[in-house]
């Protein structure tokens, strides 16, 4: 009882900060259809549901019988529940018009051209403003709640990936070894995968994005291995490098290379800069160091209820104002093709000017199996 009202106080301070937002645009409501956004207002976590916020902080969520049960168990608060029947555009419009709104704003990313052609057509009084990332914004900057899940989420796909590691040795797949830390992250916990568990060795560790394939693992081989588990919808992202064998020295002197940049990309990772500051920080050390051309993608993004949030285009983690309670990753890398790849990618909390790293894995002596 106790947690689910420490919950429903943190929900309430949520919805304030969404309906603030929600008034600075002039608006009456929000309908919310992104999942990780209903269920960061109300806790609910079933899919295909809708929730229509107003400026006042009432819920309407529209949802279907499937979901009636665990919506009792799972949303604390008042909470006006819609079993929806018919098609989703004529149960909202039902709500809507009960509502007596004016202007309403609802989720451009997460609604088809010709779904809101329908709402258009169904609530021809009413003024929809499409807006972006807006709960998202208030989701950046995690509760007391959410960075316990992230905690939990990070140790829970840590201990995973330790206990792969005896399994790491010639002849063995890439997808094995995949399979084996999905299954682990379940085993130990959490709730699965949140993404495709990278498992790249040899010349596949080039590929930055090396989703696990039939390939054996060979001695000599660099494995990048990049993976997280959901914990209660919280998801986590490492990746460590490990070296299989002798491998080349080249190899050697980029995951040192890499490992200083990403050091370096986490002392910036402090209030009052920005994710640019951070990228800038690894990026110019790689780019010194001769490598800038190997190191394409960005430095992070934000980590939460989804697996890449602050990297969308409305609000890129490089123009982020980093505030306290904000956790992101810091992920440089260094790829060089046909040849084989480093990345080392850890999950930092922002804190004043002191990051705290919450994924502790070794990492400062590349990791020979
Ligand atoms: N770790 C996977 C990603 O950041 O896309
Ligand atoms: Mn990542």
């Amino acid at each position: 009882m106790e947690k689910q009202q420490e919950l429903l106080t943190l929900i309430n301070q949520r919805i304030s900060k969404v309906t603030d937002l929600i008034k600075k645009q002039n608006a009456d409501a929000m309908i919310i259809f992104n999942q990780a956004n209903y269920r960061y207002l109300t806790n609910f976590t079933g899919e295909e549901a809708q929730l229509i916020l107003t400026s006042d902080g009432e819920r309407y969520l529209l949802s279907d019988s499937r979901f009636a049960g665990q919506i009792k168990a799972q949303a604390p608060g008042e909470l006006t529940v819609i079993m929806k029947h018919g098609n989703d555009y004529d149960e909202i419009t039902k709500v809507l018009k009960k509502l007596n709104l004016r202007r309403v704003l609802i989720e451009g990313e997460f609604v088809s051209a010709s779904e809101y052609q329908k709402l258009l057509v169904l609530n021809p009084d009413l003024e929809f403003k499409m807006c972006e990332e807006l709960v998202e914004r208030v989701r950046n900057v995690k509760d007391k709640l959410e960075i316990a899940a992230l905690r939990k989420a990070i140790e829970i796909s840590m201990i995973s990936f330790k206990e792969i590691l005896p399994m790491i040795k010639p002849g063995v797949k890439e997808r094995t070894i995949a399979a084996k830390l999905d299954y682990l992250f379940k085993v130990n916990g959490g709730d699965g995968p949140d993404f495709d568990t990278i498992v790249a060795s040899g010349v596949r560790s080039s590929w930055a994005h090396g989703v696990a394939s039939d390939k054996e693992l060979e001695d000599g081989d660099m494995i990048v291995i990049d993976f997280g588990s959901f914990y209660n919808g919280y998801a986590a992202d490492i990746t460590r490098t490990v070296s299989l064998g002798k491998v080349d020295s080249q190899m050697h002197q980029i995951y040192d290379i890499v490992l200083a940049a990403q050091k370096r990309g986490i002392k910036s990772a402090i209030v009052g800069n920005t994710g640019a500051d951070v990228d800038s920080a690894a990026r110019n050390y790689i780019k010194n160091q001769g490598y800038g051309e190997y190191f394409g993608h960005g430095i992070g993004h934000g980590i939460g209820l989804e697996i890449h949030e602050l990297c969308q285009p409305a609000l890129p983690f490089r123009k982020q104002k980093l505030e306290n309670n904000m956790v992101h990753t810091v992920e440089p890398g260094i790829y060089l093709p046909n040849k084989g790849g480093v990345r080392i990618e850890d999950d930092v909390l922002i804190s004043g000017k002191s990051p705290v790293v919450l994924s502790t894995l070794p990492k400062d002596e590349i990791l020979s199996l």
